[in-house]
């Protein structure tokens, strides 16, 4: 039975932990020739709906140094563009590669094409899940901190796929997690949903709230994401005020734990959810994140794709 990545909660406690595991001696032993052997002879389709820096270039970097072959299609580069059904493509790229990585526009179509297909697809962000980049968030907090329990973790901003993730990633392994944003946009209660009995079963603590400071107070962690998701960047001007309270800037910041770290999946929109002063300052540890991002995800695919 295949395994797909689709949102965290289809790993489960036991398979993200040796995840992680795995995603920290594949970079303390980056280069070993035995990695090479992990995907040897296997070929990986990536497609992407929506425009990446990190993502795109961490899994063709990934599945090179794991010795796979890594198939690019670009939305409007393949027939999904004329409109071959999510599902069709699917059963097509099940008959030529051993895994898909699919960043969709929307979560549905990562479902859709999942479900007729044979091989795992690993989610690379839809609008409601980013499962790669918490994986590598979470793998980021514990080399930082030693431990995952009990560091408190707080986000703050916009309630969209990464903070799905993010309640999706705590809610497996019972963690804590903070989570303030606009009324205006709260996670998705969907979501919510889903997260509620897996968080019950850990022993997560997850609050949500809209006050930035309450949330942010005490906190080892302080998280934020783009105000804007890809492809809503037509809101900004109507949108922008509701979210002003909620940026990540030195004032708030200080409302944390002295020692707490500064994590953004990336891209930034310096100047809107985060200052200069913070992406730039000494808790800031965004680009230790990005670099995760490739480690982890050889190690997502050492696991579900032999
Ligand atoms: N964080 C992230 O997924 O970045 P990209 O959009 O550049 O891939
Ligand atoms: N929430 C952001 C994440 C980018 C990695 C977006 O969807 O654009």
């Amino acid at each position: 039975m295949k395994q797909d990545l689709l949102t965290i909660l289809d790993l489960g406690k036991d398979l993200v932990e040796e995840i992680l595991d795995l995603a920290v001696d594949m970079k303390t032993h980056r280069g070993a020739p035995a990695h090479r052997s992990i995907l040897g002879g296997k070929s990986v389709a990536t497609i992407y709906e929506k425009p990446s820096t990190r993502t795109k270039l961490s899994f063709a970097v990934g599945i090179y140094e794991l010795g796979g072959n890594a198939i690019e299609l670009t939305a409007s580069g393949s027939q999904l563009s004329r409109g071959e059904t999510y599902a069709d493509t699917g059963h097509v790229l099940e008959r030529y590669v051993h895994g898909v990585v699919f960043r969709a526009l929307k979560h549905e179509a990562v479902c859709e094409l999942a479900a007729a297909c044979g091989v795992p697809v690993i989610n690379a962000l839809s609008d409601q899940h980013h499962p790669c980049q918490i994986l590598g968030d979470l793998m980021t907090v514990q080399e930082r901190f030693g431990r995952l329990h009990g560091v408190e973790i707080a986000f703050v901003g916009n309630g969209s796929n990464i903070v799905h993730s993010l309640m999706c990633g705590v809610a497996v392994l019972g963690l804590k997690l903070r989570v303030a944003t606009p009324p205006s946009a709260t996670p998705l209660d969907s979501v919510k949903e889903l997260v509620a009995p897996v968080a019950q079963a850990s022993g997560a603590v997850i609050e949500y709230g809209v006050d930035p400071i309450a949330m942010v107070t005490g906190a080892d962690v302080v998280y934020t994401d783009v105000w804007f998701d890809m492809g809503k960047d037509h809101e900004r001007d109507a949108r922008l005020h509701e979210y002003r309270p909620y940026q990540l800037d030195d004032a708030l910041l200080a409302h944390a734990k002295p020692t707490a770290v500064v994590m953004h999946c990336l891209p930034a929109m310096r100047g809107e959810e985060i200052t200069n002063e913070v992406m730039d300052g000494p808790q800031s540890i965004v680009f230790d994140q990005a670099e995760n991002r490739l480690h982890v995800q050889k190690a997502i695919m050492a696991k579900l794709l032999v």
